[in-house]
């Protein structure tokens, strides 16, 4: 992309992954321009990360629309007005309609904790202790119609401690998640990776797989 990339967050949480982005463009790590970011929610504590870094923020409730096609239209009219190049899905626990993701067609990301294709859903941490898997992780995709489905661009993953609960699985997905969605969406940004004929490019080449990166138990990229 020949401008700084406009990148739209959207996020209905806490935006602890958005905190990871706020942090690598304010030291200069990542060159995107965090134009807006979009809640569903008005107590969303991502829109007050998002105002203490001084970024623009926009909120609008889905339950004040009869339907999700109004609402994703509402969402498409007010994200326009940033003329996002970008939209990085950051615990945005919304269903995106077919309208909507063809509107942005490749240009939106979304990560989900779980390696894909294993896991989509909701629960994954419990879903893979339960059965007893070695390794978790997140994985950063575009996002198509098929929920959780879409082309994969890169991987954390980390091995599972057998005794821990959910909740500590999730804590350290979530430290690998802060690492490898600012770093996808900078390849993404920087044109390094694209969404072409239904599939992740790499460096001008189709990847059937995406790229892994292997976290220790404690998050450190090994
Ligand atoms: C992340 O764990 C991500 O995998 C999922 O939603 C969560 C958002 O967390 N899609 P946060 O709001 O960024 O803290």
């Amino acid at each position: 992309m020949a401008t700084r990339c406009r990148t739209a967050v959207l996020i209905s949480g806490s935006g602890t992954n958005l905190q990871a982005f706020i942090d690598r463009v304010g030291c200069g790590a990542l060159d995107l321009e965090l134009s807006v970011v979009f809640s569903n929610k008005p107590d969303a504590y991502g829109l007050v990360r998002a105002k203490n870094a001084g970024i623009p923020t926009a909120c609008i409730e889905h339950g004040d629309f009869a339907g999700r096609d109004s609402f994703d239209r509402a969402v498409a009219a007010k994200l326009d007005e940033w003329q996002p190049d970008l939209l990085v899905l950051a615990g945005f626990m919304r269903i995106l309609s077919a309208a909507f993701v063809a509107h942005y067609a490749g240009k939106i990301l979304n990560i989900h904790p779980a390696l894909l294709p294993a896991y989509p859903g909701l629960n994954t941490h419990q879903r893979v202790l339960d059965a007893g898997d070695r390794w978790h992780g997140s994985t950063v995709h575009f996002v198509t119609e098929e929920l959780d489905g879409g082309p994969r661009i890169l991987q954390g993953r980390l091995p599972v401690v057998a005794s821990e609960t959910a909740d500590q699985l999730a804590a350290r997905v979530q430290a690998v998640e802060h690492q490898i969605y600012p770093e996808a969406a900078g390849w993404v940004g920087d044109g390094r990776v694209e969404f072409r004929d239904g599939r992740t490019w790499i460096d001008g080449k189709p990847a059937i797989d995406p790229v892994v990166q292997t976290f220790d138990a404690v998050g450190r990229r090994l």
